[in-house]
């Protein structure tokens, strides 16, 4: 049983797990972040998708122990705060747009777009369909129309807040 120190959503943690266990489980389990979901466990649903020093990644699919003491885990609880706000502009386009269905998908989708948009504004450019068509995030429900028309406005309010 080691202990790992890192940051998520704003704060210094501490956990003891053994190096091995996967971070999502950490997250849900031992700090009690239950926003990135189980779906899988073996990176292949998105669900649990969230951002590791601003960029989308599978905590279902990281040991604990790959964490480094200075890396910063943001999950959908932490998303507003990365903006200053009660809810980040994709969180409004969101329901805006009324997408979510049953609702399990949403947090990992939501967190996935903003990685998404944050690289193509980066690149100084806006979001493509072809960028859209990466997010490989399933959604059970379906409501992947809704998703794609979300992340268009979401995007448009990220670069007007810029
Ligand atoms: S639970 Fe992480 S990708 Fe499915
Ligand atoms: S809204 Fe139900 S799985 Fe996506």
């Amino acid at each position: 049983m080691g202990k790992h120190t890192f940051r998520v959503n704003g704060e210094r943690v501490t956990v003891s797990a053994p190096s091995d266990v996967r971070l999502l489980w950490v997250l849900r389990d031992l700090l009690g972040i239950t926003g990135p979901k189980y779906g899988c466990g073996i990176e292949v649903c998105r669900a649990c998708t969230s951002h590791i020093n601003g960029k989308a990644f599978n905590p279902c699919s990281v040991p604990v122990g790959q964490i480094d003491s200075n890396d910063e885990i943001t999950t959908i609880e932490g998303l507003p705060d990365t903006v200053g706000k009660k809810l980040h502009p994709m969180q409004q386009a969101w329901i805006d747009r009324d997408v979510a269905q049953c609702g399990y998908c949403q947090p990992g989708q939501i967190m996935a777009a903003v990685a998404k948009v944050r690289e193509a504004q980066q690149a100084g450019r806006e979001i493509t369909e072809a960028d859209l068509d990466d997010i490989r995030n399933i959604c059970r429900c379906g409501t992947y129309h809704r998703i794609r028309e979300a992340i268009h406005e979401g995007a448009k309010q990220m670069a007007a807040d810029d």
